[in-house]
């Protein structure tokens, strides 16, 4: 029976729902399976040349019944590693996992935290404790956060060439992307990140060196609120960036941050808050939970009030801009 007749047989028998859900389980199966990689140290066994499975089980101090040959042709079957005369070696789909930060944080983010909330969520719906993937996950966020790059430059760029600043602000810069590629599209300007977290400061400032942009940028460590209130957070600055950080915070406390950072501006300097909003798209839903799971009143804004309270703490914000046509990524400009 050919491939196709066999599809037909199943679709005519009501196969279509099973054959969806079959399709999603084996791409969320490809997805741990690269993480396992990470995870069981195999992939990086193999960073430097092949090897035979005893001695993948020796390096790693495997004592595995039998598991890791069948382990390593999973591995193989999704296509991270190849065998030939030589032993296991790494596929250069397994070498981009093993080597982009980007690609290595979608893996652990998808296969972890973000289907961990399911898998947990029965304990957490009975009182269970709330999750604490900001403490425990910051530098695999931030790392999957820069997946957003390329979508976000083009607004990055247009408020540089709007504003024509000489200083710029990033506040929670998380790996240092945005930051660097402002710094990128405006020669002139010095800048500074704000980055509470410690591990994701020291990303910031690893890539901001490998631009080539350490004498024009700088990383401050520290909540970006009491930076402000010492007088530590520096400025005036003409642009402050605001990416993917507003819904750290609780609703509540969002004027009070949106007023500390009006005064860090320079008089007509300009404010640039980049967000998922909550909308009904699917994933906007699910980011909203796994937000509101970690307990501390952390949500997704909506578009119209996250611009009322941009007003209500002076300044004067521009009508929102959907980033992708469908998608729920938003900018703001928001002058002071
Ligand atoms: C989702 S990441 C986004 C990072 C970066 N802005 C980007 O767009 O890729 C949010 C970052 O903001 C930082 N952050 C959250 N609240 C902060 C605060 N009050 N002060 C400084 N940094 C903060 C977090 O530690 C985290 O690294």
């Amino acid at each position: 029976m050919s491939r196709l007749v066999a599809v037909a047989k199943l679709l005519r028998g009501g196969g279509l729902p099973w054959l969806r859900v079959a399709r999603d389980g084996l791409a969320a199966v490809r997805v741990a399976v690269g993480a396992a990689g990470l995870s069981t140290g195999v992939l990086e066994c193999l960073r430097d040349g092949s090897a035979d499975t005893a001695s993948v089980r020796a390096r790693l101090g495997f004592d595995d019944d039998g598991l890791l040959e069948p382990w390593l042709r999973v591995l193989q079957g999704h296509g991270f590693v190849r065998s030939s005369a030589g032993g296991w070696s790494l596929s250069r789909r397994g070498r981009r996992l093993l080597h982009d930060e980007v690609v290595r944080a979608a893996y652990e983010g998808f296969a972890g935290y973000h289907t961990g909330l399911y898998r947990e969520l029965p304990s957490q719906l009975h009182g269970g404790p709330a999750r604490r993937d900001i403490a425990e996950h910051g530098e695999t966020i931030a790392q999957l956060t820069r997946a957003m790059e390329p979508v976000l430059h083009e607004a990055l760029v247009a408020a540089v060439r709007e504003v024509r600043p000489t200083r710029i602000l990033d506040v929670g810069c998380g790996a240092g992307q945005n930051l660097a590629a402002v710094l990128a599209a405006r020669p002139a300007a010095e800048g500074t990140g704000i980055e509470v977290d410690e591990a994701v400061a020291d990303i910031a400032e690893r890539l901001l060196a490998q631009r080539g942009l350490t004498g024009r940028a700088r990383v401050l460590r520290g909540d970006v609120l009491a930076l402000a209130a010492g007088g530590e957070a520096g400025g005036p600055y003409d642009l402050a960036l605001l990416a993917n950080v507003v819904y750290y915070l609780p609703l509540a406390a969002r004027v009070p941050l949106f007023r500390a950072l009006a005064g860090l501006l320079s008089g007509g300097g300009a404010l640039l808050v980049t967000t998922t909003a909550a909308t009904p798209d699917p994933f906007s839903r699910h980011f909203d939970l796994l937000l509101r799971a970690q307990g501390q009143g952390m949500e997704l804004p909506e578009v119209e009030p996250l611009r009322r309270q941009l007003a209500d703490a002076g300044l004067r914000p521009e009508p929102a801009r959907r980033l992708v046509p469908g998608q729920p990524l938003v900018t703001v400009l928001a002058r002071r």
